[in-house]
């Protein structure tokens, strides 16, 4: 395994091409280890690292080489990871873009070392794919046995001592969220096709169950109420501070361009319009203290992330050099007006309106370019 330009982990496929992304606990294996290495504190059952050693993984510990993953309070940290020392489930819920699914691969690759036992909840998302299948070919065979039985997350979940991870639960239909009840609160999986020992799966120490929600989508008021008591819920709330989303923005922007082949990174005054520009248009509200009219798609600071690589590519493989404000207003569109017209027409307003009394050059070309708004 070589590491990145940006010290990640890189590993490379069979075929030679590098994985696009890898698991947090391949990512990070270094991390991992030095933390595992160095690790005095108590450890809860079944996990792989102490509770303060997990928390320095996600919060970061400069003295330790251990980078910062997760921006946002500390204390949220600890809470998450006290409840999943517990034997109630951890629910992440809030905006689309805050993290959630980021902090729940980074809390079970902390825990458990894995963060691969994940569901992702959709319209489709059947109980087989959760609890267990078979491999129909030796089922007819050899009828159900332990050769025949497929395995998915949750199962394996609780027969390794585990953290599972379901993504997007509340999308999930409300009976196939509900067999979650029973592993939750007995700690066991039946297997009704099975007789004897292997009928029963309990789950050993080390499991437990991070599900995510996403409070735009459907909220979590579709979740049973039954369920919810079996989970200790979360906000994960949006990057209040500019200059904390600037520098992040900033980080996770170069990284990825990066690993795209961009040798030019990304400049500093462009960043700090494009993620102004994020900000006044997810509150409604400028820096003059003007309010406007707030888009209804999403302007996370994820999004920022992702427009911010795409301006970076522009430039570098448009002309060979870094991205400006006039790649910002191409990328802009496909995230601010996704299948709202209304959105493009506010955001045309927001480049006529809100730009002409603003100070720098990227604002300038910003406002001289918003006629290449696309649509
Ligand atoms: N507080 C934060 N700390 C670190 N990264 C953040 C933070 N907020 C946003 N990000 C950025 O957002 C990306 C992760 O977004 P993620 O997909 O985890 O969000 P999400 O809350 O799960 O969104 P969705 O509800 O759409 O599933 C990160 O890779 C990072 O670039
Ligand atoms: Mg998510």
């Amino acid at each position: 395994m070589q590491p990145s330009p940006d010290g990640a982990a890189v590993r490379p496929s069979l075929d030679g091409a590098t994985v696009q992304r890898p698991p947090a606990e391949v990512r990070y294996a270094d991390e991992l280890a030095r933390l595992r290495d160095t690790d005095t504190g108590e450890r809860p059952p079944g996990w792989a690292l102490s509770l303060t050693a997990a928390r320095r993984f996600i919060v970061g510990d400069p003295s330790a080489g251990v980078s910062r993953k997760f921006v946002g309070d500390p204390s949220l940290i600890d809470r998450a990871l006290v409840s999943l020392a517990t034997s109630r489930g951890l629910m992440l819920v809030g905006e689309p873009g805050t993290a959630k699914s980021l902090l729940s691969e980074l809390l079970a690759a902390a825990v458990s070392g894995d963060s691969t036992l994940t569901v992702q909840g959709g319209a489709a998302t059947t109980e087989d794919q959760i609890k267990y299948s078979w491999n129909y070919a030796l089922l007819v065979a050899e009828g159900p046995n332990q050769r025949s039985l497929v395995r998915a997350p949750l199962l394996r979940g609780m027969a390794e001592g585990k953290v599972v991870r379901f993504e997007e639960i509340t999308r999930c239909p409300l009976e196939v969220q509900d067999c979650m009840l029973s592993p939750l609160s007995d700690r066991v999986l039946t297997i009704p096709e099975l007789t004897g020992p292997d009928a029963m799966v309990f789950a050993r120490d080390g499991f437990n169950v991070i599900a995510t929600a996403n409070t735009r989508d459907r909220g979590v008021n579709e979740m049973s109420a039954a369920l919810k008591r079996r989970f200790n819920f979360e906000t994960v709330f949006p990057i209040a501070d500019f200059d904390t989303e600037l520098a992040l923005v900033e980080a996770e922007a170069g990284a990825l361009l990066r690993r795209s082949g961009v040798s030019a990174a990304p400049r500093r005054d462009v960043l700090e319009v494009l993620v102004t520009t994020f900000r006044e248009l997810r509150t409604g509200q400028s820096a003059r203290g003007d309010t406007m009219e707030r888009l209804s798609a999403v302007m996370s600071t994820a999004e920022a992330v992702s427009v911010a690589h795409a301006v970076g590519l522009r430039g570098w493989f448009l002309r060979r050099e870094a991205g400006t404000a006039e790649d910002l207003v191409s990328c802009l569109a496909g995230t601010a007006a996704k299948d709202n017209s209304e959105d493009l027409a506010k955001l045309r307003r927001y480049l006529e309106q809100q730009l002409t009394w603003r100070r720098g050059a990227q604002w300038k070309a910003l406002h001289a370019a918003r006629h290449q708004l696309p649509g």
